[in-house]
């Protein structure tokens, strides 16, 4: 993989990203007390299922929900990282079952004393913009602040949904902090299939 490159970023216009990086706008988000939230009755067959201690099963998941959306922080972590997170009884890992298989993932991360993190939330594609993910963040915001949360807080980033900004506003987070992130593009090294995430288009260094 490339090293940190010594490419200034421009804070008044474009940066040229050396090849095989890409770059997304990372948008921080934040709610300091539960809204109101409308009960939401689950279809018949629905359960949330924790997966921490199902390594196979939250990768499988992970994927499916993450690779048209080029997720790869779990999916370049080595083994021995991953499970010293999910190992972590502070962290809780959901799968969304509908009865037949899983369909949604949802991570929550309460490490740090007082605050919880909604590390992920997304839908297997097929799932999106029918109600599942009104139900997982249902079922988040309820559980962040059924202990004493003081400040309950996610990220998103371009290459996530265009939908996802706006869902977790009607959500009642506030966005407070934007940052840029460099990575190396995960399609290039094997971690994720070439045809991934289409909406950011791979390309190809040239030799
Ligand atoms: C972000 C994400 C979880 C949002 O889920 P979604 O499926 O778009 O959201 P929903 O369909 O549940 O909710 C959208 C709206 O449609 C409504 N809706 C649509 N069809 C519905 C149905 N059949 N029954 C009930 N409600 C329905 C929901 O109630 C909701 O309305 P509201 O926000 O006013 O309450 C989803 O877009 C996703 O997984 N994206 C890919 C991964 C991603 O980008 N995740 C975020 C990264 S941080």
């Amino acid at each position: 993989m490339t090293s940190a490159s010594a490419a200034a970023l421009n804070l008044d216009g474009y940066t040229d990203l050396p090849p095989g990086k890409i770059a997304t706008i990372v948008t921080y988000l934040e709610m300091r007390k539960p809204p109101v939230l409308p009960s939401l009755r689950p279809p018949e067959g629905w359960s949330l299922q924790r997966i921490d201690h199902d390594r196979a099963r939250y990768r499988s998941l992970f994927r499916i929900v993450g690779e048209p959306w080029l997720w790869f922080s779990r999916a370049m972590m080595p083994d021995d990282r991953l499970a010293a997170i999910l190992d972590d009884p502070k962290v809780e890992a959901y799968a969304l079952h509908d009865g037949t298989g899983d369909v949604g993932l949802l991570e929550l991360d309460f490490r740090t004393d007082d605050e919880v993190e909604l590390a992920f939330l997304g839908l297997v594609p097929g799932f999106i913009g029918k109600g599942a993910g009104r139900f997982l963040m249902n079922e988040a915001i309820r559980r962040a602040f059924a202990r004493p949360t003081q400040r309950f807080f996610v990220h998103t980033c371009t290459l996530d949904s265009p939908s996802a900004i706006a869902f977790y506003m009607r959500s009642g987070f506030t966005p407070y902090r934007r940052a840029i992130e460099v990575a190396d593009d995960p399609r290039l090294f094997g971690f994720l299939p070439r045809e991934a995430a289409p909406h950011i288009p791979l390309l190809v260094p040239q030799t």
